[in-house]
């Protein structure tokens, strides 16, 4: 049922706020000896101590499932110590890359059921992993078949491009992170933080949702565009990776996400008056580097539009040059789940647009059970 909605995408979008505290119910309570708040994830607690002895945390996903490991690698790395690496996987089954009993892998999936990530997952048990699945679907092969897991709590998704889900698996990986971190004094604070972030964050993901008109106006711009490049860094790389493949994979429009360290390796040879390039610039230990990678996309005539934290605007603008999209700023580990509201909504706005169907696009299955 898609209530007051045109498409289930469009509704998954605006339902986020709704599905993040879902996600969360239940799993932020009050700490032990600490007054503050603490992350209790049923399905991991007992997997805890196995995870902190673990060498690697590798993460295993395929399309968007594999960009929500991405965007939540560096909280993890940061709250957990431990090396984390990610495969996508079709390429980790193609390689035969090496996993050990001594690694904790996990499965990130929305429908459980993805046939790649399923074979990646018989591949790590074979080896001796501990495997841990990150899914939506409450007894789906993932859920089923992993040592222990999480279940994201989204709701049903039902749209074949995945948004709620993505912003809660973001989140749940930060959960997570809290978890593995939980037995460290030294980051008891930057957990108590991120812990309240959470709490605020669906508040926040209201707020980011009244973009809408402004997307769609957006949008309109840029209908005709053959293709459109997004440029982030640090936490939102992945942001520019998922809103790249909303762009692809509902609009039909070409769209790549590219990190801004990699600009002057290839990229900045596309750059013209013509060509999009939306550059991600919210407020986090990076901005002043994603800065100078405006005045150089500036210098050299490209067509910029850049995300900003509220109240940035004149920062990034170059001189009142660039179309600004402000958005509100959360603790910077959660900012990816802010951050690719706007880029779902050009996405959807984009695909009506240009007249494609939003729910089911050509050639594309909501859950890939093939090879
Ligand atoms: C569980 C209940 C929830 C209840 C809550 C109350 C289920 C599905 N969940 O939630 O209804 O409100 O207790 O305490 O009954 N698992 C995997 N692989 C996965 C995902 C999950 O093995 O990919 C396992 C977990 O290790 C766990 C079980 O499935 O044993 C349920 O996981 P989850 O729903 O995340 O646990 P709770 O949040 O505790
Ligand atoms: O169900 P899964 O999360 O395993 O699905 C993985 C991908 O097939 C999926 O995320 C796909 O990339 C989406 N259509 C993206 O919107």
């Amino acid at each position: 049922n898609k209530g007051k909605y045109e498409h289930y995408m469009q509704k998954e979008i605006h339902e986020q706020p709704e599905s993040l505290r879902t996600t969360m119910r239940g799993r932020l309570i009050r700490g032990g000896s600490s007054k503050g708040k603490t992350v209790l994830l049923g399905g991991l607690k007992d997997h805890l101590k196995t995870i902190r002895r673990s060498r690697r945390i590798v993460f295993i996903g395929c399309g968007t499932s594999y960009n929500a490991a991405l965007a939540s690698r560096p909280i993890v790395e940061e709250l957990s110590g431990i090396p984390v690496t990610l495969e996508i996987a079709s390429d980790l089954i193609d390689r035969q890359g090496p996993i050990y009993r001594e690694d904790t892998a996990v499965f990130v999936s929305q429908s459980g059921e993805t046939a790649d990530t399923l074979l990646a997952l018989e591949y790590a048990l074979e080896n001796g992993a501990l495997c841990v699945g990150i899914t939506n679907t409450v007894g789906s092969a993932i859920a089923r078949n992993t040592h222990c897991g999480v279940h994201i709590n989204a709701g049903c998704e039902i749209g074949v491009a995945s948004t709620k889900a993505y912003t809660s698996q973001i989140v749940v990986m930060a959960m997570v992170a809290l978890a593995i971190g939980a037995d460290t004094i030294s980051n008891q604070a930057r957990r108590e933080a991120i812990v309240d972030g959470l709490i605020d964050l669906p508040n926040k993901l209201k707020d980011v949702l009244k973009l809408d008109e402004e997307m769609k106006d957006l949008a309109k711009l840029l209908v005709s565009e053959q293709s459109l490049l997004v440029f982030g860094r640090g936490y939102n790389y992945a942001t520019t990776l998922e809103g790249a493949l909303k762009v692809k994979e509902v609009a039909l429009m070409h769209s790549e996400g590219i990190l801004a360290g990699e600009m002057k390796h290839g990229p900045l040879a596309l750059v013209d008056e013509n060509l999009p390039i939306f550059v991600i610039a919210t407020r986090d230990a990076c901005f002043s580097k994603q800065q100078s990678v405006i005045q150089q996309l500036h210098a050299r005539k490209g067509r910029l539009l850049v995300m900003c934290t509220e109240g940035d605007a004149e920062s990034v603008s170059v001189g009142g040059t660039c179309r600004v999209v402000e958005v509100p700023r959360v603790e910077d580990c959660l900012q990816p789940v802010i951050n690719i509201v706007p880029l779902q909504l050009l996405a959807y706005h984009l695909t009506v647009l240009r007249g494609y169907n939003v729910d089911q696009p050509r050639n594309l299955a909501k859950s890939v059970t093939t090879q």
